[in-house]
């Protein structure tokens, strides 16, 4: 069985572990389709009460595997990016993340779906859709310009360029910056100590605070899904991920 996802449970703390190191942590339709299933898991085990998701010290992710968009494309809502996408924005009980180092595309859009988010000082945070030739996903449409305000979302997602852990400090995408060396231990400290409430009000309050949204952010993965979908056949983003493929920049004077 592959070890690029890694879980572990211990003491009520779910921990998904990104482990594809050698390859940035970009997330394969395999990877995708564990993080899912353990997402599944988790929420119908009593004994797993928070999940935690963390990456490397060096690395969180470096997004979806560019091979894959070019190779096996997602086709559909069942494709394992979306049952991820969806069970990671359904999950009905708290989710803590420890991001450091680059948290590319889905690395940074899956941040909006957790509830506490701890940042190394190495983090950097970037959602480069357009420089792919594709559009937003995860529903980030919706939850950046929400998040960050229109103008500054317009930097992030149109401009493409990436933001540190200080800025996604200062428009409230993380809880706390701390050295890379100590963040997964932070995440999972403050874990523990959600583990330790009562579940049912964790799960109450957590629907409370999402209210009305949820539907919203269904029906926007939804859109945004089909427009994703369809640009990943495009010359656009085909020239974007050859050109990654063969380490050149991407040409779009044709495009
Ligand atoms: N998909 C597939 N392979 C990837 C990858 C991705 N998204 N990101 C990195 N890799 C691979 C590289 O091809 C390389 O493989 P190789 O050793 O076989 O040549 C290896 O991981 C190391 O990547 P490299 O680019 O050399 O590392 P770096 O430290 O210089 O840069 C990143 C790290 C994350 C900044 C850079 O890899 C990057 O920009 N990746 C693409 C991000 C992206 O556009 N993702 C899609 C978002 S939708």
């Amino acid at each position: 069985m592959s070890q690029d996802i890694l879980i572990h449970t211990e003491a009520g703390v779910c921990t998904i572990t990104l482990n594809r190191v050698d390859k940035k942590n970009s997330i394969t339709a395999d990877m995708y389709a564990a993080m899912a299933d353990a997402l599944a898991t988790a929420e119908a085990d009593a004994a797993v009460r928070v999940v935690v998701f963390q990456g490397d010290i060096a690395i969180f992710s470096a997004g979806n595997d560019i091979g894959d968009f070019l190779n096996k494309p997602p086709a559909g809502m069942n494709s394992p990016v979306f049952r991820f996408l969806h069970n990671l924005a359904a999950f009905p009980k708290p989710v803590v993340a420890a991001v450091c180092g680059p948290a590319v595309g889905i690395g940074t859009t899956m941040l909006f779906h957790c509830d506490l988010v701890y940042a190394g000082d190495n983090a950097a945070f970037s959602m480069p859709f357009v420089n792919l030739g594709l559009c937003p996903e995860a529903a980030s449409s919706l939850l950046v310009p929400q998040m960050l305000g229109y103008h500054r979302a317009a930097e992030a997602l149109l401009l493409g360029e990436p933001f540190m852990a200080e800025a996604a400090l200062e428009v409230g995408l993380v809880n706390r910056v701390v050295p890379p060396t100590e963040c997964n231990g932070v995440a999972q400290t403050v874990a523990r100590k959600l583990a330790a409430k009562p579940l049912t009000s964790l799960v109450e309050t957590k629907r409370l605070m999402k209210g009305g949204q949820s539907a919203l952010v269904v029906q926007r993965m939804a859109e945004e899904g089909a427009s994703f979908g369809r640009m990943l056949g495009e010359p656009a983003a085909k020239e974007a991920f050859t050109a990654f493929l063969e380490k050149r920049r991407p040409d779009f004077s044709q495009v």
